[in-house]
Formats: C-alpha cells, structure tokens, sequence
C-alpha cells in the first residue's frame, strides 16, 4: 500500500540540504504539511542564516506542497519551543519529528578540545532532546507519534576521529530505548536511522564511490520508519539502496561466583561471549532477570 502522510505535520531538523532536504521533499510530496528547520551554518556548526530554510520550503511549494520554514538552533530550548508553538498555532497538530540535525568536529581524542567535544553533544543529543521535549506531550495528548533519532554506524560501532560524534549518536540509541517504552501506550513509536550518504558531511572521505550514496536512497527507509505503520525501537541502517537492521544484544553468559570470581570470568570469556541464543531484551530489566535466573539454577543444584 502506498504510504501517505495526508492530514499529518512533519518536522524535520537539519533539512536545508543533504539528508534532511531528501525526507522533507518525500514528507512534502506524501502529502504530509513540512515544517523545514534548519540553522543554514557550515558543516562544522559555526554561522548561521535562515536562507536553507526558505529555499527549501520554496522548493516544497513550488512543486505544490505545503512547508514552513525554520531557523531555529536545535541547541536553543527556548527557540525550539517557540517553533512548536508557532506549528501548533498554524497547523494545529504534529505527528512526525525527524530528528536530522547535526554536526562534525572530527579529530582523534588525543588532539579533541572538551569543546569540540560538548558542542557535538549538544547538536546531536540535546538538539534531539530539545525537539523530542517539545513535541512529547502533544503527541501524547493526540494519542500519536512518530520519532526518528538520526544515529550513526561511528556510534553503533566506532571510527577513528569521531569519539564525540560516536558517542552523541549512541546516546541517541539510548534515549530512543526508553522514549520507545514510554510512549508505547500512546502510539509513539521512536526508531533510529544510521545513514551511508554522500553529503557535505562524508564529501571527504576517501575510498567511497560517493555516486552511489545519493541521499535520496536513504529517505524510503525514513518513511517506513515515519509511517503510520512504523516498528518501533528499531535500528534501521540505510545506505545505496541497502537496508540492514542493527540490534543491541546480551549473550545467554555463563556463572561465577566465589573467590576466584574473576579468574572464572577470565577462564570462561569464550563462553560468556558465546552469541548462541543470543536474545534482544525488551527492556534493561532482562538483563537482571537472566542473571538472577542463572544465580538461581547454580545455587540449588
Ligand atoms: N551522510 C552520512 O553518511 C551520515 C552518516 C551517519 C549519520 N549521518 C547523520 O545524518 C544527519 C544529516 O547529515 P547530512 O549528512 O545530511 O549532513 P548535512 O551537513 O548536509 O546536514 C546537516 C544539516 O543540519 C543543519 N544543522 C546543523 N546544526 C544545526 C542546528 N544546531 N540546528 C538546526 N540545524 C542544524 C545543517 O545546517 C545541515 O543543513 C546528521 O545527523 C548526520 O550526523 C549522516
């Protein structure tokens, strides 16, 4: 069935070019009425117009969509309130938020300013949370919602250089985890999308044939994970018409208790590191009732 956004508000962050323009033309076309937030700075977050925006929402509108532009920082709590209210006041709901805004200041962590590294955090994780924030208690009170967290595979499993960036985008994991579990009972479903994309962003990067990374490949997973029929607490990894999910997983482990605990643990890593019947915990608690269930069936035999 053809997905539609017809009736819906979506924002996207971030949306002045690469990656963001691609999911709010595709929001736009779907019929869904787009809210085009982006700060218009350099790559490495510095500067700032509302041109990116405009351009956008005019491009949206001259292929007969419905936009409203926005400069807010996603960094601004305030600024990022206001742009709520001023949807609210003119579109009267909002259904999708993409959270797509970002940032870079590589640099291995020997040579990392703690600044370079707090203003990483601040675009990627608290930029999502300010938006997050916003918007959480309309899409309680309208019993619906979809969240998109933007994550990354240098979150999800490392690259050199990146060590704020990495660790933004894998706190971005952690808050889709449980935003996943609070909202469930209003019909919030929060996934996380780890894009592979030629934008200003990876336009150095050597060794990757980038015209074959069109942005525009990324954006049919976006949707799905938008759509009124999205999963929810998935890791959807996107790249060159390639879709792959990623999981956080917990090994069925192994025992040791006593004295000699930790040469237990030392003796029997291949064992606890065993990924047979490894499980995808529905929640942290599982982890405890695994262990305690372990603890349980060594103690009484
Ligand atoms: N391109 C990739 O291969 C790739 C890989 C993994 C993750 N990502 C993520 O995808 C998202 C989009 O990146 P992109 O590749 O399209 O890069 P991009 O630089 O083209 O897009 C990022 C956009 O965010 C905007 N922005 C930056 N700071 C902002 C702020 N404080 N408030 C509002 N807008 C702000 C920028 O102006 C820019 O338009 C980012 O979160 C990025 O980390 C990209």
């Amino acid at each position: 069935m053809t997905i539609r956004f017809d009736g819906q508000v979506a924002i996207v962050t971030g949306a002045g070019g690469g990656l963001g323009r691609e999911h709010a033309l595709a929001l736009a076309a779907r019929g869904a009425k787009v809210v085009v937030n982006d700060l218009g700075g350099a790559r490495d977050g510095s500067g700032g117009s509302a041109t990116a925006a405009e351009a956008m929402v005019a491009e949206i509108e001259a292929a007969g969509g419905e936009a409203m532009a926005n400069a807010a920082s996603v960094t601004d709590a305030a600024a990022v309130e206001a742009m709520v209210a001023e949807i609210m006041a003119g579109w009267g709901r909002i259904d999708i938020l993409v959270n797509n805004a970002g940032i870079l200041r590589d640099k291995s962590f020997a040579k990392m300013d703690l600044a370079d590294f707090q203003l990483v955090m601040d675009v990627h994780l608290m930029g999502a949370v300010h938006c997050t924030k916003a918007v959480w208690e309309i899409m309680r009170t309208q019993n619906y919602g979809r969240i998109v967290m933007t994550t990354s595979s240098s979150g999800l499993f490392g690259n050199f250089g990146q060590a704020n960036y990495g660790a933004a985008k894998m706190a971005l994991v952690g808050l889709m985890q449980t935003l996943a579990i609070e909202g469930a009972k209003n019909d919030i479903r929060v996934n996380a999308l780890a894009p592979t994309a030629h934008t200003r962003m990876t336009e150095d990067l050597q060794g990757l044939p980038l015209e074959a990374l069109g942005p525009d490949l990324v954006t049919p997973g976006l949707l799905h994970l938008v759509s009124r029929d999205a999963p929810t607490r998935a890791i959807l990894a996107a790249g060159a018409g390639g879709f792959e999910r990623a999981y956080v997983t917990l090994t069925q482990g192994d025992f040791a208790i006593g004295p000699d605990a930790a040469e237990q643990v030392a003796a029997r890593f291949d064992a606890i590191s065993d990924r047979t019947n490894e499980i995808v915990p529905e929640m942290g608690a599982a982890q405890g009732m695994i262990e305690l269930t372990k603890a349980k069936a060594a103690l009484s035999s």
